[in-house]
């Protein structure tokens, strides 16, 4: 089976109660159910996680690296911020592509900075959970 690791930050847990302007109504198990629909209408499988904490984030990045044929990640804020993520990308040599609900670069200054990103394949901001879609499809294809 294609696997396909999805891994959302933190913060990304409350998605629903945060500003809905910038990251939609929506709650991140709808988002999750919905793509791993996707998914296994495709042949692949979504293996989904959430943290909070950035070391769980590149644990779980690495543990599932042997199974993984690409990654979806939204590192959320640790974007701007974690050289410690952007060097465990850069030692994956399977697609990641990142993205972003809201347009980053249309916001404060500290979020242009889009550090991780650098080390990923692709980027996708703005498209708010349309975002996650294309990256999956991409991965599909
Ligand atoms: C975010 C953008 C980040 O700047 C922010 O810290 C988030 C969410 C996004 O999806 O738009 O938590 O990654």
């Amino acid at each position: 089976m294609n696997r396909i690791v999805m891994i959302n930050g933190p913060n990304l847990n409350w998605l629903g109660r945060r500003d809905e302007k910038h990251y939609g109504k929506n709650s991140l198990q709808e988002l999750e159910d919905e793509l791993s629909e996707i998914a296994r209408d495709n042949g692949c499988e979504l293996l989904s996680f959430q943290t909070n904490s950035e070391g769980e984030f590149i644990d779980f990045l690495q543990k599932n690296y042997s199974q993984a044929i690409g990654y979806i990640i939204n590192p959320g804020a640790y974007s701007h911020t974690s050289l410690a993520i952007m060097d465990a990308i850069l030692s994956i040599d399977k697609q990641v592509i990142e993205v972003h609900l809201s347009n980053v670069t249309s916001r404060e200054e500290i979020r242009q900075n889009l550090l991780t990103a650098s080390a990923c394949d692709g980027l996708i901001i703005g498209f708010g959970r349309e975002g996650y879609k294309l990256a999956l499809k991409s991965l599909i294809n």
